[in-house]
């Protein structure tokens, strides 16, 4: 291992001048003009894969292609293991309240800040580099490693799963690992034993067959902002819970025992607090935080629109509204069912004066594994070796969609390692790496493979 560690040591500056260029992609997956960032992003991958010893692929979908690399073919039989990752990223907009430009990789202390440094170009970096560390000094690898890379990650992942049925043979692995989460502090490396799932939908409100002078008509129809506004205001009750009915029904409760690990880690909610900005912190009664974002399902509007948003003012009354939604659910939840009551009751809240239209509804499902398997423990042992600290299990409120299928067709738990902070700004302006990290999620890489193997 002194060997493999060595090289990490001494390649780090390269490494961060190759994940700058792979950060240059805006392989921006929601939106359709970045169609080609994401297969040229894609190309680079696939090119960058080979060019460290990996026999590495194209593989083109319906939508993004996937990437599809893997170690070289030896004899005998060792442990496999598929290493997931996504190089699509979110939007970086609002762009004006960015430091720096967002595809191009900045560093400022120990940070690399751009879009897709956390989420997820840098953590399946990591892991990459702890393979070309193997590969390039000659070292035994104790396990033989699949990666597959896929952009479409913050849409759905909808060309992934036919992938996994499809090459379910060449994929067949004894473990999946996925970096592509947070740790709760620099201290504190995790092992994710639990996510949330996504129940996501957009509704539009319709009323008058154009924008109405408000004015000449205004008073006379049902202004269809003001109707989504109400409608919305209807989901939650003073307390702060979800009034869909039978909404909670299959929510699994938190044991005492995590109850209790989850406020060791959390630290302090005013810390919390000030990290977020807001004046004062709110959620379902009855709940710390971070119990209320990775074990309570929530329901936000992602996006809202109606009406005149440029600059001045318009006096209108619109002819539509829209809102973009997503439900957060929990284990114990199905998307299916939380879907469809969810669309029943919206229907049932609508007024007769609007037309209301849903579209693009889908679902993921939530995650939970009993984090005690000969793997986890594994896992354990790689992050006290990597970041040099101990680790902690814990759950998250994030949704990778994907791990669902891994049990499913592959027929393997899923090892969540994320190497984030949870000030990395995911989604948010100024995402960013903390390099320390990223240098500790490449060593717990490299003796991932060690200690799977034992
Ligand atoms: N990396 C995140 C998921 C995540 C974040 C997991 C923090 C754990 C902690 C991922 O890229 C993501 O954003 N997923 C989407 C999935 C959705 C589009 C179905 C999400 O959670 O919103
Ligand atoms: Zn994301």
């Amino acid at each position: 291992m002194k060997t493999v560690l060595d090289y990490l040591k001494v390649n780090q500056p390269r490494f961060l001048e190759e994940l700058g260029e792979f950060l240059r992609f805006p392989s921006i997956s929601a939106q359709p003009e970045h169609r080609g960032d994401l297969l040229a992003c894609a190309k680079w991958l696939t090119q960058h894969c080979a060019s460290i010893g990996l026999t590495a692929k194209l593989c083109p979908t319906k939508g993004n292609p996937i990437v599809l690399a893997r170690t070289p073919a030896r004899s005998g039989r060792r442990p496999r293991v598929l290493i997931y990752g996504h190089y699509d990223v979110q939007p970086p907009d609002p762009l004006e309240l960015w430091h720096s430009q967002p595809f191009e990789a900045t560093r400022r202390g120990r940070n690399l800040f751009a879009r897709g440094s956390a989420d997820d170009k840098g953590q399946l970096f990591a892991h990459l580099k702890a393979v070309e560390a193997y590969l390039k000094t000659g070292t035994e690898l104790p396990c033989d490693l699949i990666f597959v890379f896929e952009g479409e990650e913050e849409v759905g992942s909808e060309s992934l799963t036919p992938f996994l049925r499809q090459m379910r043979k060449q994929l067949a692995c004894d473990a999946v690992v996925v970096s592509d989460g947070d740790m709760p502090a620099k201290d504190m490396p995790a092992l994710t034993y639990g996510l949330r799932g996504t129940v996501a939908l957009e509704v539009t409100l319709r009323g008058p067959a154009r924008d109405l002078h408000s004015g000449i008509f205004g008073g006379s129809v049902e202004n269809p902002a003001t109707a989504l506004c109400r409608l919305l205001a209807q989901m939650h009750d003073a307390k702060g819970r979800i009034t869909i009915p039978g909404f909670y029904d299959d929510v699994r409760p938190l044991s005492a025992l995590e109850r209790k690990e989850l406020r060791r880690i959390f630290g302090s909610e005013e810390k919390y607090r000030r990290m977020l900005g807001v004046p004062k912190l709110h959620g379902e009664a009855g709940y710390s935080s971070i119990e209320r974002t990775v074990a309570r399902p929530t329901f936000e509007i992602n996006g809202l629109t109606s009406g005149y948003q440029g600059p001045g003012g318009k006096t209108i009354v619109p002819a539509w509204s829209r809102a973009k939604l997503t439900l957060r659910i929990v284990p114990g939840q199905k998307p299916e069912k939380v879907l469809k009551s969810t669309i029943a009751y919206l229907k049932k809240l609508c007024p007769p004066t609007v037309r209301m239209e849903i579209t693009d509804a889908h679902g993921s499902t939530p995650y939970l594994v009993e984090p005690t398997s000969t793997h986890a423990k594994a896992a354990l042992r790689a992050l006290q070796a990597g970041f040099g600290k101990k680790p902690v299990l814990t759950r998250e409120g994030g949704s990778i969609p994907i791990v669902n299928d891994f049990k499913q067709v592959l027929g393997v738990d899923t090892l969540l390692l994320g190497i984030a902070l949870p000030d990395a700004n995911i989604h948010s302006p100024d995402e960013r790496l903390d390099l320390d990290c990223f240098a500790a999620g490449q060593r717990m890489s490299a003796w991932l493979w060690q200690e799977l193997a034992r």
